[in-house]
């Protein structure tokens, strides 16, 4: 498999350990307690730092080369750029009701969840797609001379979080999946041994 689409595989892994996070803080609001705003914020400024600048990006490329080696194809996959342009927006969208909370602004509960419950299920949905189709199409008709040119293309930076040295202002977020995980880890460990 090429290396390119090994990494995106992993960030997805990756946000999607992100998107858990949304997921269950969400849960916590609609039970009508006080999530953790703190940890949305950092989840936010996350993907405007690494999915938005880079994750994004690299797949772009992918699929603009696609486009060049075979419209037909790239086209029954999607337009991925302009998809990407939406995530961006329901980011705006999800961050500027976690502001408005924060700020004590007042703000229907609905609107709220309908923001981050749409950032979630697309960001979700987008994943998917990409894997189910945009990856196996250029894994399929990419040639080795285009991965290189992919890989030129593209600006290397480093993953504030999940690339061995988290960033000052990630790490009480990192520390926070990892106990979450342990937790999840071991419940279900008890629960396979009640079984
Ligand atoms: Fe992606």
């Amino acid at each position: 498999m090429s290396r390119m689409i090994e990494i995106l595989h992993e960030e997805h892994r990756n946000i999607a350990r992100l998107l858990g996070v949304i997921e269950r803080e969400l849960d916590v609001f609609d039970r009508r307690e006080r999530p953790d705003y703190e940890i949305f914020q950092a989840v936010i400024q996350y993907f405007k730092e690494y999915p938005e600048l880079c994750h994004h990006p690299k797949e772009d490329v992918v699929y603009q080369i696609l486009k060049e080696r075979n419209p037909a194809v790239a086209g029954a996959v999607g337009d991925i750029e302009a998809e990407h342009v939406l995530e961006g927006e329901r980011l705006g969208r999800f961050a500027q009701v976690v502001n408005d909370v924060l700020a004590d602004q007042e703000l229907p509960r609905q609107a709220f969840h309908a923001a981050a419950t749409d950032f979630l299920e697309h960001q979700r949905r987008h994943m998917a797609k990409e894997e189910q189709l945009l990856f196996p199409a250029a894994l399929e008709t990419l040639t080795a001379e285009d991965w290189a040119k992919i890989d030129s293309r593209i600006e290397a930076r480093k993953d504030p979080m999940f690339d061995g040295e988290t960033a000052q202002k990630f790490q009480n977020l990192y520390a926070t999946i990892l106990r979450w995980e342990q937790e999840t880890e071991e419940d279900r460990g008890r629960a396979a041994a009640t079984r």
